[in-house]
């Protein structure tokens, strides 16, 4: 197939959670916080919760499975793994998930990292790969936890998701649109040291650089040529909390001039954020889980032309457009989506509070974890610092981490 000409863009797109959510009704009977003020004033009604036996990888592999297993694995050249919650400071996390899935050898995998934006930077980067080679796929994998400090104010912002995009030439699901506009500021909004399992934010100054940055990548845009705003039909924002796309939507209206009435841009976000609200912040995934949500939602959009901002703190932004193609509807994973929401347990207050505070040994000894996942993989446990993956079907068997002999998977 030539190069010259062909679209490409995402194949198809899906996402998996954790078993277990914290409302935040159960949370706001404890915090004392009014429930208002979760519901409204940050847009969140529930957040994912890992289980003991359930990480970024386990994730990962779930949302990477269903679409392995729709389009096989014959053509997929690159995996790229995006996370800001790692779990090895060296090897990339999509080799475990290479592992879990049985993938080919012939496969280059690599991390990236660069807070929620890690993502939107490997969508770029498998977009340039498959116009190089048309016949090629690239695997984009987001996945991470956010995880902030029991009693601080990023505590009802928490989440967990993983996303699996499949960027392919001819894509049934959306063209990605050149240009896009870019923006990139040294500042220390949100970080996570190598030491800490939570991250560290400064709140209100994490919300204005979010928004120094959507207005830095929408002028880039536009001065690339980018679509006026009036022309795209439809925003996705990366969602740390849904009230923040309200932000957003509204700062980006009065950047282009246009009339800003709060009412419209809650009904125009509205397909956007019913996912996210019930999730949480899931970092790198949230803006491809806010794209499911407008996809799985009741408006047509074939034709139509989306515009999508990503925002990493620390921080890198990006504005890009995507067009949807006709007939995408026949590609969705509707039905799936609303049940990895639904099928999560709700969890107390106390189990929620005793599971935040249980970190994995760091000394390398020996731990089985509690078998509580309902997902198709988990973390069986670590033995001499490595992490022990199996998969949970009938015949599941034990992969990744090479479990040494006599170590009982549980
Ligand atoms: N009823 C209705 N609304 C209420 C209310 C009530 N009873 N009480 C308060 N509110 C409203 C407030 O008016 C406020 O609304 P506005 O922002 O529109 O003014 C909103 O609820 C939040 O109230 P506070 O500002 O008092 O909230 P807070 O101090 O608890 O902090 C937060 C909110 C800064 C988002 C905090 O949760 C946090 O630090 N979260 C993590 C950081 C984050 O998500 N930053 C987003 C940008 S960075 C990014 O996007 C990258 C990323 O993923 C982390």
């Amino acid at each position: 197939m030539s190069s010259e000409n062909v679209s490409v863009g995402i194949h198809d797109l899906t996402f998996r959670t954790t078993s277990l959510q914290l409302t935040h009704a159960e949370l706001a009977r404890h915090t004392g916080v009014p429930l208002a003020k979760y519901h409204r004033g940050i847009g969140q009604q529930a957040m994912s919760i890992p289980a003991p036996d359930e990480d970024v990888i386990t994730m990962a592999a779930h949302a990477a499975a269903a679409v392995v297993e729709r389009h096989g694995p014959d053509r997929i050249r690159t995996l790229l793994f995006a996370t800001e919650t790692s779990i090895d400071q060296a090897k990339a996390g999509g080799l475990y998930v290479h592992s879990l899935l049985g993938l080919p050898p012939h496969i280059r995998v690599v991390e990236l990292k660069q807070a929620c934006y890690g993502a939107t930077a490997a969508l770029q980067f498998a977009t340039a790969l498959v116009h190089r080679d048309p016949d090629q796929q690239v695997l984009v994998l987001a996945s991470d936890i956010a995880r902030y400090d029991l009693d601080s104010p990023g505590e009802a912002t928490q989440g967990a998701a993983a996303a699996a995009l499949l960027v392919t030439a001819r894509p049934a699901l959306l063209e990605i649109d050149t240009p896009s506009g870019l923006f990139a500021r040294e500042v220390m909004d949100f970080w996570r040291p190598n030491y800490r399992t939570a991250a560290l934010v400064d709140g209100r100054s994490s919300v204005d650089a979010y928004l120094r940055a959507l207005t830095g990548a929408w002028s880039d845009y536009r001065a690339r040529g980018g679509t006026p705003l009036r022309n795209i039909h439809t925003m996705c924002y990366h969602q740390p909390f849904t009230r923040m796309a309200h932000k957003a939507h509204h700062h980006l209206l009065q950047q282009a001039g246009l009339p800003v009435d709060p009412e419209h841009i809650a009904a125009v976000l509205a397909p956007t954020t019913t996912y996210n609200q019930v999730l949480g912040n899931s970092y790198t995934a949230s803006l491809s889980i806010a794209l499911a949500a407008l996809l799985d939602s009741a408006t047509p959009l074939d034709g139509e032309t989306v515009g999508l901002f990503s925002y990493g703190s620390g921080s890198v932004a990006e504005f890009l457009t995507a067009t949807v193609r006709p007939g995408y509807r026949d590609h969705l994973r509707t039905d799936a989506h609303r049940a990895a929401v639904t099928d999560r347990r709700p969890i107390s207050y106390a189990d929620y509070r005793d599971l935040h505070a249980s970190t994995l040994p760091t000394d390398g000894s020996r731990h089985a974890t509690a078998g509580l996942t309902s997902g198709p993989y988990r973390l069986a446990g670590i033995h001499d610092h490595r992490r022990v993956y199996e998969a949970t079907d009938p015949v599941g068997r034990s992969v990744s981490g090479a479990a040494p002999d006599g170590w009982p998977v549980p």
